[in-house]
């Protein structure tokens, strides 16, 4: 970045008299970020140049200089060669200059009929939807990596809780599509604020639209937005996509969060229900046996980061009046780390999710543990006529003394179970076992192994039909 060479002359100095102060040039610019933003303010000046001839404001030949103009700065800008300047502010004001730099004064057309109020609200959204296109695309690949995972632990029996006590036997393929319904709705919320994040602003202007007879529509369907914006003045204030867009991935990172943290407990050595693979771990630089799992830790912190821009960006607009307020040049910085993070995040747990191993015998041990089965005797009783509540009572009582004689209810004899109700019969062991406790979860939404395989094939195809 450099700020004292190539052309400085601010594009808006006409009215002014004395330069601006360097501090506040430095405070007002945003090309330190918002440089960023450079092939969607490329492509939609092309855009507007194209419309600017089309109506005739703009002849053939100045078009075409422009356009060739503007796609020559594309090519030094991706070669990295393109030299920002801090004086000219931002990133649409360095373009603009480099362009009258490069054509001469046909450069200086470009700007008839537009403001960078309409401008940035046009990068903005360009910019959002597409990293809109990644996200949800890296979504999709995680969804159908928790897919094959919880393909292979249909039958993989594990504690599942509540309150984080053990509560009832679970597949741990059930938990696994838990997760994957998670990402759905987050998918789905992507997907549904998209639609409003694909309006074009541009023709709005500073404010009030402009005095040149422009086609809005033939601009907004070369950016391939789905319409122009309704209004002017909304155009170039609104910024509820940016918040849409935060408030979706806040709760995505909240859900990457619970995943984490269930990551953590499982790999912990007090549980031992699954191992993370070497490459998403680290060691510590004192105790030789650890093997942390950083990448985990790292995701659900970083939640804190996500939903903090949120906050930034609802604070932002708070109180602004309409329309456009410089306030908004600060929707950049939280909306970009927001974006990079929830890339990263999600790329960590794509790289993560195929590679967990489980430790089946520990998840199965843990199930045995804790009395899971507990509900089943009480379905047990209910089915052999005896009202819920008091199944409940008499299946508390045989647990506390399964409790003092250290054993599982499983463990009980058949007369040690008649003594809390005498109609218990043999049968009554099928349905302590963990596989009978599964199994008779038999129905949609359920966790019977055959359920599960059942909603993994119409999760599969619910995938195939986006
Ligand atoms: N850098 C500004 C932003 O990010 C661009 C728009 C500036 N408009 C203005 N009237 N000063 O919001």
């Amino acid at each position: 970045m450099s700020d004292n060479s190539g052309d400085t002359t601010k594009p808006w100095g006409g009215r002014f008299t004395e330069s601006t102060d360097e501090f506040v040039e430095r405070f007002t610019a945003s090309v330190s970020f918002d440089y960023r933003l450079y092939p969607y303010d490329i492509e939609g000046s092309i855009a507007h140049a194209r419309m600017l001839q089309k109506t005739g404001i703009l002849t053939p030949a100045d078009t075409t200089e422009i356009i060739a103009g503007l796609e020559g700065i594309r090519s030094d800008l991706e070669k990295g060669a393109f030299d920002w300047q801090v004086t000219l502010e931002d990133v649409h004001m360095n373009i603009e200059a480099a362009l009258t730099r490069r054509i001469g004064d046909t450069g200086k057309k470009l700007h008839t009929g537009r403001s960078r109020n309409d401008q940035v609200a046009t990068d903005i959204r360009l910019f959002v939807r597409q990293e809109i296109d990644f996200i949800a695309a890296i979504i999709d690949e995680l969804q159908a990596a928790l897919l094959d995972l919880a393909e292979r632990e249909a039958e993989t029996v594990m504690p599942g809780f509540t309150h984080l006590q053990t509560a009832q036997p679970v597949s741990f393929g059930h938990h696994l599509l838990a997760w994957f319904e998670m990402l759905d709705r987050d998918y789905q919320r992507l997907v549904d604020c998209r639609r409003r994040v694909n309006l074009s602003p541009l023709g709005a202007a500073a404010l009030a639209g402009t005095t040149f007879p422009i086609d809005r529509h033939y601009t907004s369907e070369l950016l391939g937005f789905s319409a122009p914006t309704a209004n002017s003045l909304d155009s170039v204030s609104d910024r509820d996509f940016a918040i849409e867009l935060a408030a979706a991935a806040s709760i995505m990172m909240t859900h990457l969060s619970r995943f984490s943290e269930e990551l953590v407990l499982w790999t912990s050595a007090q549980f031992d229900f699954i191992q993370l693979p070497d490459r998403f771990c680290t060691g510590s630089s004192i105790m030789p046996q650890k093997k942390n799992p950083d990448v985990p830790e790292l995701v659900r912190g970083k939640s804190g980061r996500v939903t903090g821009h949120l906050m930034a960006l609802l604070t932002l607009m708070k109180s602004q009046p309409l329309a456009y307020n410089k306030d908004n040049q600060e929707d950049k910085e939280p909306l970009f780390d927001l974006l990079d993070t929830v890339r990263d995040c999600l790329s960590a747990y794509l790289g993560m999710i195929p590679a967990i191993k489980c430790n089946r015998g520990n998840m199965r041990r843990a199930a045995m543990k804790g009395y899971a089965t507990a509900t089943d005797l009480a379905d047990y009783l209910v089915k052999k006529g005896i009202p819920f509540r008091d199944a409940h009572e008499i299946v508390g009582k045989a647990v506390a003394s399964a409790i003092e004689q250290e054993k599982d209810l499983s463990e009980l004899s058949l007369d040690e179970l008649k003594g809390f109700y005498s109609g218990i019969g043999e049968d009554v062991f099928e349905c302590l076992t963990l596989e009978g406790s599964l199994n008779a979860r038999d129905h949609f939404g359920g966790t019977a192994p055959k359920q599960v395989r059942q909603a993994i094939n119409t999760a599969r195809d619910r995938l195939a039909l986006r």
